[in-house]
């Protein structure tokens, strides 16, 4: 007696959906994830505009359709407090670097996020901060103001940036020094962007002395959303697009 299977596995329409579908949950399952290219601002001197750097260019990224995820890991909060206002097109979290712990910590953090930029706006002291930045980011932005302090400050920078290329054995972590706060105007303004090239990293373009830096910091906005016309943002735009050149995106 014949016996009827009703075997629909063995249906060659089932056997294609089958196929398809472990071929497209394979293919999503396996797919590697494309991490984020960290961009680290940092220099060990305070005030030379790191902040102000950091925020407005993670903000800049983000009008490109870009996700942007800005880190403070500065204790003082600065970046933190500008969030705060709630203008600024993109996220942020606050996760200070004091330690070692605080570093692997930052390191974990930055390899579970799937943004396409995470900025760091590093503190003003060498440790857990340049460590873990040395050993994640993909490009250090350095800015640096014109007075001679600011050198010594920007050497020991660039240092632990090729420390960090040989311990990784890799042409990372990019470099891009920024004239900060810069007024043409001094002799030491027209002067620091050959002071800068000898330090035989790329140099990147001018962020100028511009009151509308501190004008937008005061309303919590970004420069594009405050002064979209301006000089400044003009400063900023450049220095994104220095900043994609480097990273050759
Ligand atoms: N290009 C600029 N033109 C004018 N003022 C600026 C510029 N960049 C920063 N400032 C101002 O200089 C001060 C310090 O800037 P910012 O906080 O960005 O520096 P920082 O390096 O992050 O400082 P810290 O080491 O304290 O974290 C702020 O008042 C800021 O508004
Ligand atoms: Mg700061």
């Amino acid at each position: 007696m014949e016996v009827e299977t009703n075997n629909m596995s063995s249906h060659p329409v089932t056997q294609i959906t089958g196929q398809l579908t472990r071929f497209l949950f394979g293919a999503v399952r396996y797919t590697p994830r494309d991490p984020a290219t960290v961009i680290a601002v940092m220099n060990l001197k305070g005030g030379c505009g790191k902040s102000t750097i950091a925020v407005n260019l993670a903000c800049e990224l983000a009008g490109n359709a870009d996700s942007v995820l800005l880190l403070d890991n500065d204790s003082q909060g600065t970046a933190s407090q500008w969030l705060a206002h709630g203008h600024l097109p993109v996220q942020g979290e606050f996760m200070p670097l004091e330690n070692d712990e605080d570093g692997e910590r930052l390191v974990r953090a930055v390899a579970a996020r799937n943004e396409r930029y995470v900025v760091l706006d590093a503190p003003a002291h060498v440790g857990a901060a340049a460590l873990a930045a040395g050993k994640i980011a993909d490009l250090v932005l350095v800015p640096v103001t014109a007075s001679g302090v600011d050198l010594a400050a920007t050497r020991t920078v660039v240092d632990l940036i090729r420390r960090a290329r040989v311990l990784r054995r890799s042409a990372a972590p990019k470099c891009l020094i920024v004239p900060s706060k810069i007024d043409r105007r001094t002799d030491a303004g027209r002067q620091i962007d050959e002071k800068l090239r000898s330090f035989g990293e790329n140099v990147g373009p001018t962020v100028h002395q511009r009151t509308a830096f501190v004008e937008a910091f005061g309303a919590g906005q970004w420069i594009g959303d405050y002064a979209p016309q301006s000089s400044a943002h003009y400063d900023i735009t450049s220095l994104a697009i220095a900043v994609k050149r480097s990273l050759r995106i």
